[in-house]
């Protein structure tokens, strides 16, 4: 081969990779029109996730683990990055087994999230290297109100941060170099369920003398506070806020410097607690004891954004099984200042709150906690797998119409057999498991466990007659609104199908001949469906 042949196919290559480069803009949140839009090769992406376990993120693990991704229709696996394995010594850092798991990932056409476990783990410090904890002259750790040690690092150390941070940055900058012309990794998680588990703060002495101090002027101007303590600002959540600032503070420093390196969207996640998010009636809700002291709870929510601006999202982990305080937390999160975004839920309820939270919160991403992928998903979280199959290629519709009332949900709960909706021309009605039918029809392959409340319908108004109907044992009926010139409706078409590359394809024309029914009712079997339905008015 000639060295000029040579010189040109290296010109052609290197013009190839920067145009590819060129051509995947990076992934942004965004707020466009009042409405937070995660944008994944420049268009709105709705994140369908699975998180592996915390043992997991290992490159033999990952890839057995493909076809369980593939069974649950993930578009997006979470997983962790152990700041013990990419830098095992201090200042030589190991990214074979990183870059294994990202090209797998990229190969199976999946997004990747990487949850980076550095300073913190479920408020302690488990998988920071073990020079980082051998040596606690070093890496201060929180210092209990007894005045012991525990297994959380301070967030008051500077040191640690810096260690800390040094570590992000390099993984961040070597993210960008093997993944900038892809873009597998659409966001990063800044730490795991940061706070400190065992101590309300830190009660070092340095701790104590700021804690006595005043309360730094720009954050009690943000809270719209009076100056003061921290006591005489915060009362009896003092102690609590004061974890949060020096916390909130610290990931803030580690997420900007990561953006400087390459900038992708942050968020940070949560271990819920207090004031009523607690379901286990054996336990005080309290910081530091039943969850992290510091972590943006609900009632910390303020004090992170206003202290935490290169965190993009807050994310609580949501592991409630009751609808009540499931609800409860989507509330909380779900704010003019922040995106719903699940990384963390599972069991029974999942299923169902996937439906809450797209087309009631508008959330950019909902993350299953998967455990151990290997020989497949959990049983228990098949129902999730099951939405997933329906809502990936209605992406862009359910995107296009979050956040605005002609994307609505209605959804099964113990006591509940049906819902009503509004939307602009007619109301509907939702009754799930309705008689008669359920016996012809298919269980299909997520049957719904008998115990667990499985009916599931999203609703889209696509135009004034016109609606895609998704969802699980239901059937749904339509009638005009009240008060408008017509009384009722007729089915003109009622198709099921799916969206492939974005154009939908009818599978099967449903019945529009209303029968012995008394309205245009539409039926989803058990194993769920996506229906195309045309009304008129009359
Ligand atoms: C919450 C943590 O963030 C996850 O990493 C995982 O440990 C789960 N809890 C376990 O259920």
């Amino acid at each position: 081969m000639s060295r000029r042949f040579v010189r040109y196919f290296l010109t052609l290559a290197f013009a190839l990779a920067v145009a590819s480069a060129q051509s995947r803009p990076i992934p942004q949140l965004v707020k466009q029109d009042g409405k937070f839009r995660l944008m994944v090769d420049a268009k709105p992406f709705l994140m369908l996730g699975g998180q592996v376990g915390n043992f997991n993120a290992y490159p033999d693990l990952m890839e057995r683990a493909w076809p369980g991704f593939k069974a649950m229709n993930l578009n997006t696996v979470e997983y962790p990055v152990y700041w013990n394995v990419i830098e095992p010594e201090e200042g030589r850092f190991d990214f074979s087994g990183f870059d294994r798991i990202l090209t797998g990932l990229r190969s199976q056409g999946l997004r990747a999230i990487l949850l980076w476990f550095g300073t913190w783990k479920n408020g302690a410090m488990d998988w920071a290297p073990n020079w980082v904890k051998a040596d606690p002259r070093r890496f201060a750790r929180v210092i209990d109100s007894g005045g012991h040690p525990i297994r959380s690092l301070s967030p008051m150390s500077k040191v640690t941060l810096e260690a800390d941070r040094k570590s992000y940055v390099t993984m961040m900058k070597h993210l960008r170099e093997v993944d900038e012309a892809d873009r597998t990794a659409i966001m990063v998680q800044v730490e795991n369920e940061p706070g400190s588990l065992g101590s309300v703060r830190d009660f070092s002495p340095e701790s104590n003398q700021l804690f006595a101090g005043p309360v730094p002027a720009p954050l009690v101007a943000a809270l719209k506070k009076k100056p003061g303590s921290w006591k005489e600002v915060f009362g009896r959540i003092a102690d609590e806020a004061f974890n949060a600032y020096y916390l909130s503070s610290y990931i803030n420093a580690v997420a900007r410097a990561g953006k400087e390196a390459y900038p992708l969207p942050a968020y940070i996640n949560v271990w819920n607690g207090g004031y009523g998010t607690n379901d286990n009636f054996e336990r005080f809700d309290r910081p530091g004891e039943s969850y992290p002291s510091g972590g943006a709870v609900a009632h910390m929510l303020d004090l992170w954004k206003a202290n935490a601006p290169a965190i993009d999202a807050i994310a609580s982990d949501n592991y409630h099984q009751n609808p009540i305080t499931y609800l409860k937390v989507l509330d909380s999160y779900a704010r003019p200042d922040n995106p719903l975004l699940i990384v963390e839920t599972g069991s029974g309820i999942a299923a169902r709150a996937f439906f809450y939270a797209i087309a009631n919160y508008a959330a950019i991403g909902f993350g299953l906690m998967g455990g151990d992928w290997v020989p497949g998903p959990r049983l228990d979280m098949a129902g999730v797998g099951a939405d997933f199959r329906l809502a990936q290629g209605a992406i862009p519709v359910i995107t296009e119409l979050q956040g605005t009332e002609k994307l609505k949900a209605a959804v099964e709960e113990r006591g509940t057999g049906a819902r009503n909706l509004i939307f602009t021309n007619y109301d509907v009605m939702v009754r799930f498991h309705p008689p008669g039918r359920q016996a012809a029809e298919s269980a299909g392959p997520f049957p719904a466990t008998a115990a667990e409340p499985s009916g599931r319908v999203l609703i889209a108004e696509l135009g004034p007659d016109e609606f895609l109907v998704m969802g699980f044992g239901s059937a749904v009926e339509f009638r005009p609104v009240q008060g408008s010139d017509y009384t009722a409706a007729q089915l003109l078409s009622n198709e099921q199908g799916l969206y492939e590359n974005g154009v939908w394809r009818t599978t099967t024309q449903g019945q529009t001949a209303q029968g012995d029914y008394t309205g245009p009712i539409v039926r989803l079997p058990e194993s769920g469906a996506l229906v195309k339905v045309k009304l008129m008015r009359y």
